[in-house]
């Protein structure tokens, strides 16, 4: 990767990591110099991609708080700090509305919203003790645009962006940012979506193709670097303009 950050003597938390969009960004964190924490709930793969780029792996469950407070217990106490929080953990469950099931809705919102609230809301007091933190969320197209077959995934994403600018305005006064990115890139995520709708989606987006999830990657370092610290509550599409 051409992009150059220095994130020396920064430790980060990416969660959803093992993986897609969340592997990229632990890959160029670490490549700048951060000391990286992957958390997935695949442990087994979370814990070979971080040995291969020389992160710590973590096996956790964002919507579980008591998976969530282990997770900034170690790092805190193996680092002493926790600069860096990406939220990119994600699922998706879609179906028509009247056919999601209460689990659908549930599973979505407590990963998603669920799991950035908790994350944030566990990182804060180290952040706010140290007078420094960078807080990324990850939304989506959906969120920002609602999508068909995605209520529960739009109403998710949609929170995300309401917690954004919220969490933006609480933690200001504490040297904390707080911002969003909302992907488009050819991932696990989307391989699950019908072809059909994949060529829609394509033909949707002013490029004309998706990204790869390491185009991805340098939108959420700067938003995370030390240089984007007058940047809150801000939402950057990192899409080929489909949200234009
Ligand atoms: N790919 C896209 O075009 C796109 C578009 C908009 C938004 N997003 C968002 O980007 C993020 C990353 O998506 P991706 O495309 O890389 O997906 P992906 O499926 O490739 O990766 C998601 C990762 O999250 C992990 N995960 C799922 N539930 C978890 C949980 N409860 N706790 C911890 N980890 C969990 C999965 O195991 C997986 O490794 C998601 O939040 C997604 O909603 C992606």
């Amino acid at each position: 990767m051409s992009v150059r950050f220095d994130f020396a003597g920064r430790s980060a938390i990416v969660t959803g990591a093992a993986q897609g969009i969340g592997l990229q960004i632990a890959t160029l964190l670490a490549q700048s110099g951060a000391q990286v924490f992957m958390v997935d709930v695949d442990e087994e793969r979370i814990k070979q991609e971080a040995t291969e780029i020389g992160a710590v792996g973590v096996g956790g469950d964002v919507s579980k708080t008591p998976d969530v407070e282990a997770v900034t217990e170690r790092v805190r106490a193996e680092t002493g700090r926790i600069d860096v929080l990406v939220n990119n953990a994600g699922i998706l469950r879609d179906r028509v509305l009247w056919k999601l099931s209460d689990d659908d809705w549930q599973d979505v919102l407590s990963v998603h919203a669920g799991g950035t609230f908790r994350f944030i809301r566990s990182c804060v007091p180290v952040m706010r003790e140290q007078r420094y933190g960078r807080i990324v969320n990850v939304t989506s197209y959906s969120g920002l645009r609602g999508n068909m077959g995605q209520a529960n995934y739009a109403t998710a994403k949609a929170g995300i962006i309401g917690l954004t600018k919220t969490a933006a305005k609480e933690l200001a006064a504490f040297g904390i940012t707080v911002n969003a990115i909302s992907p488009h890139a050819d991932t696990r995520m989307l391989a699950s979506v019908p072809q059909e709708k994949r060529d829609q989606l394509i033909a949707a987006t002013p490029m004309q193709r998706l990204a790869s999830p390491s185009e991805i990657a340098p939108a959420v370092a700067f938003l995370a670097s030390e240089d984007a610290g007058f940047i809150t509550g801000a939402i950057l599409p990192v899409d080929g303009g489909i949200s234009i």
